[in-house]
C-alpha cells in the first residue's frame, strides 16, 4: 500500500532542509543554497506519502483502499484560515509548537498548502510542503510542527484509526513509548543504509550483511 499511487507525487509534495531564520513562519526557509531531500528519505524516516485526487475524495476508490488497508475508520474534514478558524491566530501559535503524537498524524490536503516540519534522525528540520492532492502519515513518536504558508489556508482531511486522540506533546517527551519506537527504528534503518553503503563499497553481494532486529 505504501508503493501505490505514487505518480506525480513530487508535483504536490516537496521536501527540503530548513534554515535557521527567525522570519516569518510561513516563508519557505530554504537553506543557501537550496537542500531539497528526495521523497525516498521521508520514507526512510517513516513517514508515508500518496498523491490522491481531491476532486473526487467522496468516490475515490484509492483513498478507499487506503482507508481499510490502514484501518483509517474516523474521518473529518477542516479548515483552516483566519476567517474560518475559531481562535485562529492561538490555534496556528499551538500548531507550530514542536510536539508528538502517540499516533500516527494523517492529514490529506483537500484544497490550499501548509508546511509539516518534522526532524530527522540527526534533529535537523524538514519542511514537507504539501499541496492540494498529497497525503501525508506522520509516525507516531516523530517530533514535527504545522503551519500554513504565505497563503493562509488549507482544508484538510484528517483520518485516524478509531476514536481520535489528538493531544499534543510537547517537546520533551522522549519517555514516551511512542517516541522510544521510533527512535529506535529511526537507528535501525540508519544501520541499514550503512550496511548497504558498506556492501556498495566493498563491491560485496548485496544483502550479505542482515539486519537481524528488521529481519529485511
Ligand atoms: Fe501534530
Amino acid at each position: 500500500m505504501e508503493t501505490e499511487f505514487q505518480d506525480g507525487k513530487q508535483e504536490v509534495i516537496e521536501a527540503w532542509y530548513m534554515d535557521d531564520s527567525q522570519e516569518d513562519q510561513r516563508l519557505p526557509h530554504h537553506r543557501e543554497p537550496k537542500e531539497f531531500i528526495p521523497l525516498d528519505k521521508l520514507s526512510e524516516l517513516g513517514i508515508i506519502s500518496w498523491r490522491l485526487n481531491p476532486d473526487n475524495w467522496e468516490k475515490d476508490e484509492n483513498l478507499k483502499k487506503i482507508r481499510e488497508a490502514r484501518g483509517y475508520t474516523y474521518m473529518d474534514i477542516c479548515d483552516v484560515c483566519p476567517e474560518k478558524l475559531p481562535n485562529y491566530e492561538t490555534k496556528i501559535k499551538n500548531f507550530f509548537e514542536e510536539h508528538l503524537h502517540t499516533d500516527e498524524e494523517i492529514r490529506y490536503c483537500l484544497e490550499g498548502s501548509g508546511y509539516f516540519d518534522v526532524r530527522d534522525e540527526n534533529d535537523q528540520w524538514i519542511r514537507v510542503a504539501v499541496k492540494k492532492g498529497g497525503m501525508i502519515v506522520l509516525p507516531a513518536g516523530m517530533y514535527h510542527r504545522f503551519t500554513l504558508d504565505t497563503d493562509n489556508y488549507i482544508k484538510a482531511m484528517r483520518l485516524f484509526v478509531g476514536e481520535p486522540v489528538w493531544t499534543p506533546y510537547n517537546r520533551p517527551h522522549d519517555h514516551l513509548p511512542a517516541r522510544n519506537i521510533w527512535t529506535s527504528l529511526s537507528r535501525q534503518k540508519v544501520e541499514i543504509k550503512l550496511l548497504r553503503l558498506t556492501e556498495t563499497i566493498l563491491n560485496l553481494p548485496v544483502g550479505l550483511f542482515q539486519c537481524v532486529p528488521c529481519a529485511i
